[in-house]
C-alpha cells in the first residue's frame, strides 16, 4: 500500500528550484515522524534535495537512467513503474515522498494521504496535482502549533480513498 507525504502551500506550490519553498520544523518533524521505520518512494529529483540519506528509513529511487547507482545499503534504485511495482508488494506501507511527478505517477495506486497545508503563497517551480476531493474522506485534520521557529499557520490532514485500490 503507498501512503503519500506531503505538504503544499496555498497554490499547491511544492518545490522551488529542487528544494522546498519554505522553513518550517513542525513539518520536518511530521514528515520524520510518518516516515520513520518505512521504505519511502521517491524521484531522482527529489532524493538529490534531500542531500544525504535519511536515517533508519529505506529510500527507493525513480530514475529513467540506466546508468544511475547509489551505493548504500539503504538505497535501491528502480527504473521502471513496473519495476517499482513488482518491489513494493503489500501489505506493507511504502511512504511516496515526491516530487511533483511521482506523486503523479503513483496516485492511481495510493489510499492514504499525509497532508501538510501551509497557510501563504511561495514562489514555486513544481506543483502537487490534487487529487479530486469527491474520491477522498478526511480521516483527521491536526492545526499546527505556532511558536517563534514556526510562524506560517498550518495544518495536518490525513485523507483516505473511499473505494481503496489496494485491499
Ligand atoms: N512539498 C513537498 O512535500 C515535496 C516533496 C518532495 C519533493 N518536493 C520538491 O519537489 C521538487 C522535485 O519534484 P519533481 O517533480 O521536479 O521531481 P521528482 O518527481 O522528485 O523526480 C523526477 C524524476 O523521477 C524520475 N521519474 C519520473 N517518472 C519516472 C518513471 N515513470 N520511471 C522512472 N523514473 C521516473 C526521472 O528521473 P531521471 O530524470 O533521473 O530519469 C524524473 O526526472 C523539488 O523542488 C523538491 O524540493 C516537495
Amino acid at each position: 500500500m503507498y501512503s503519500f507525504v506531503v505538504a503544499v502551500g496555498k497554490n499547491n506550490e511544492m518545490g522551488v528550484n529542487n528544494h522546498l519553498p519554505w522553513h518550517l520544523p513542525n513539518d520536518v518533524k511530521y514528515f520524520k515522524q510518518v516516515t520513520w521505520d518505512h521504505t519511502m518512494i521517491m524521484g531522482r529529483k527529489t532524493f538529490e534535495s534531500l542531500l544525504k540519506v535519511l536515517p533508519n528509513r529505506h529510500h527507493i529511487i525513480l530514475t529513467r537512467d540506466k546508468s544511475y547507482h547509489i551505493d548504500h545499503n539503504r538505497v535501491s534504485v528502480v527504473y521502471s513503474l513496473d519495476e517499482l511495482l513488482s518491489k513494493t508488494p503489500g501489505p506493507q506501507e511504502y511512504t511516496v515522498i515526491g516530487g511533483s511527478q511521482i506523486f503523479d505517477l503513483l496516485l492511481p495506486y495510493t489510499d492514504k494521504i499525509y497532508l501538510t497545508r501551509i497557510d501563504k503563497s511561495f514562489e514555486a517551480t513544481v506543483y502537487f496535482n490534487e487529487p479530486d476531493p469527491k474520491d477522498w474522506t478526511i480521516i483527521d485534520e491536526k492545526e499546527g502549533i505556532l511558536d517563534e521557529n514556526n510562524t506560517i499557520p498550518h495544518k495536518f490532514i490525513t485523507l483516505e480513498r473511499k473505494v481503496k485500490v489496494c485491499s
